[in-house]
């Protein structure tokens, strides 16, 4: 264990960049059926518009070496509704925290973006992304029948209303309380995400 790279590593969320894409493909085509071509990612960074994208890195222990993606998120924020695009942590480094890191980041952002609520749409079958979802709030609103063209599989619709209200805050800095105990224990992230992704 004390050669792991995870037990002596540290993660970070940032906002993704031009020069991660390369990376975030590679992730990505490890995450889903049909990842999206770098040519979104790049199109969606280089035009200022509602699409916003973060990346997990883990930093190396000592200045040696550079910083590698392990999981991204991306959301379009429209007026005040923030809609969860994509989010994927590398199969090596799931069930760390990462992906409720990069999750709670994301909704961190949009909240001080003004969002009021926030929606996605799932797999029926991804139970796993449905409980991180459900942690944050987010219950069924719909379903999109055969939604997914790899397999024709429904999409069930989530969604969280009030999120600029005080009993939501409440809720997420318990859950945000909890979640950096929970990284400081093997890893060490930053300690505040909303400066972290920020631009
Ligand atoms: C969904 C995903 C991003 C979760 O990332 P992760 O880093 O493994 O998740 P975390 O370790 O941060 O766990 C956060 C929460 O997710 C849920 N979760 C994670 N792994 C789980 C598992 N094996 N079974 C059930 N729930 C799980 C839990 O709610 C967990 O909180 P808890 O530990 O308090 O129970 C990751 O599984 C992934 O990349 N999957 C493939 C891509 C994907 O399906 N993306 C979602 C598309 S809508």
């Amino acid at each position: 264990m004390v050669d792991s790279p995870i037990a002596t590593a540290t993660y970070r969320v940032r906002p993704m960049a031009l020069d991660d894409v390369d990376q975030v493909v590679a992730v990505e085509k490890l995450c889903f059926p049909l990842p999206w071509p770098a040519q979104t990612y790049r199109r969606d960074l280089s035009y200022n518009g509602p699409a916003r994208y973060l990346v997990v890195e883990q930093v190396p222990p000592s200045a040696r070496g550079n910083p590698r993606v392990v999981g991204f998120c991306g959301y379009w924020l429209i007026e005040d509704e923030a809609h969860v695009s994509t989010i994927g942590v590398h199969p090596d480094f799931r069930g760390l925290g990462l992906g409720e890191y990069l999750f709670a980041s994301l909704l961190a952002e949009a909240m001080e973006r003004r969002a009021t609520s926030a929606t996605l749409e799932v797999r029926l079958s991804n139970l796993t992304a449905q409980r991180l979802y459900r942690k944050y709030g987010f219950e069924p609103t719909g379903r999109r029948r055969r939604y997914y063209r790899d397999n024709h599989e429904d999409a069930l619709l989530m969604g969280v209303d009030s999120i600029d209200g005080e009993a939501y805050a409440a809720r997420f800095d318990a859950l945000w309380r909890n979640l950096m105990q929970r990284l400081a224990r093997s890893p060490t992230p930053d300690k505040n995400p909303a400066a972290g992704a920020a631009s």
